[in-house]
């Protein structure tokens, strides 16, 4: 792996399993940042019960042998583990980019600490330019477009692929986000809206960071104040 950024994403994975220990409840996110994550606790083995929030990372760990069932199994977690599409100076994320965000949501809302891998690509000064991920009934898809669009979108595109979910993806490009507390509780009045790709940074414990050079430094909630109202 020559590539600095793909071993940043390793570093960062790996890292965030430091937080894992025995007897705990632990959420698995999606993508190919806690891939890492996933990959060190199958090496280390430690004595958990998981929850996976996508059909590829239930997969992933149970080749590896970890033990995997579902939320309801479990009710809480202790801790979930996540990546991540764009983190701004207030935590705030944009996820979504693998079509997992509605599950991840809820995954995440399970434990009271939520820690996020990225590398340092990921980081923004405002959420926006990766695009707001939508998970979308399949029912009146252009309705939920022109509405959302109403909300300041300038394109909304539809992906090739569905949800683990059965529904559609969605894609809305607002520009820099100003207010991404403001524009979450928007996206979520709109019906046949499942689900939006807007993480508040209020529900994030901290983010590990790692960066090409090697190093891995970690930002913690809170550090830089609340998100406005
Ligand atoms: C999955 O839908 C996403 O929310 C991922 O968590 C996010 O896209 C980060 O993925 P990578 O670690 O692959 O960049």
């Amino acid at each position: 792996m020559s590539d600095p950024l793909e071993r940043a994403k390793e570093a960062a994975g790996r890292n965030a399993a430091g937080y894992v220990s025995d007897g705990m409840r632990v959420g698995l996110g999606t993508g190919s940042t806690v891939h890492w994550t996933i990959v060190e606790l199958g090496e280390r083995r430690p004595d958990i019960v998981c929850t996976a929030t996508s059909l590829r990372t239930q997969e992933l760990a149970l080749q590896l042998g970890l033990r995997v069932v579902p939320p309801d199994e479990l009710g809480e977690l202790d801790l979930v583990v996540d990546g991540a599409d764009e983190v701004d100076p207030l935590l705030n994320l944009t996820k979504g980019g693998g079509g997992a965000h509605t599950r991840e949501k809820l995954v995440a809302q399970m434990a009271p600490r939520f820690v996020v891998v990225v590398d340092e690509s990921k980081l923004v000064e405002r959420l926006g330019p990766f695009g707001t991920p939508l998970e979308v009934l399949d029912f009146a898809p252009g309705v939920v477009a022109r509405r959302v669009r109403a909300l300041g979108a300038l394109e909304v595109t539809t992906r090739a692929e569905r949800s683990d979910n059965g529904n559609l993806l969605l894609d809305a490009r607002f520009g820099a986000i100003e207010n991404p507390a403001a524009l979450a509780r928007e996206l979520e009045a709109v019906p046949g809206l499942v689900e939006h790709g807007i993480f508040l940074g209020e529900t994030v414990e901290r983010v590990v960071v790692a960066r090409a050079d090697g190093s891995v430094t970690v930002l913690l909630h809170g550090e830089r104040g609340p998100n406005p109202p």
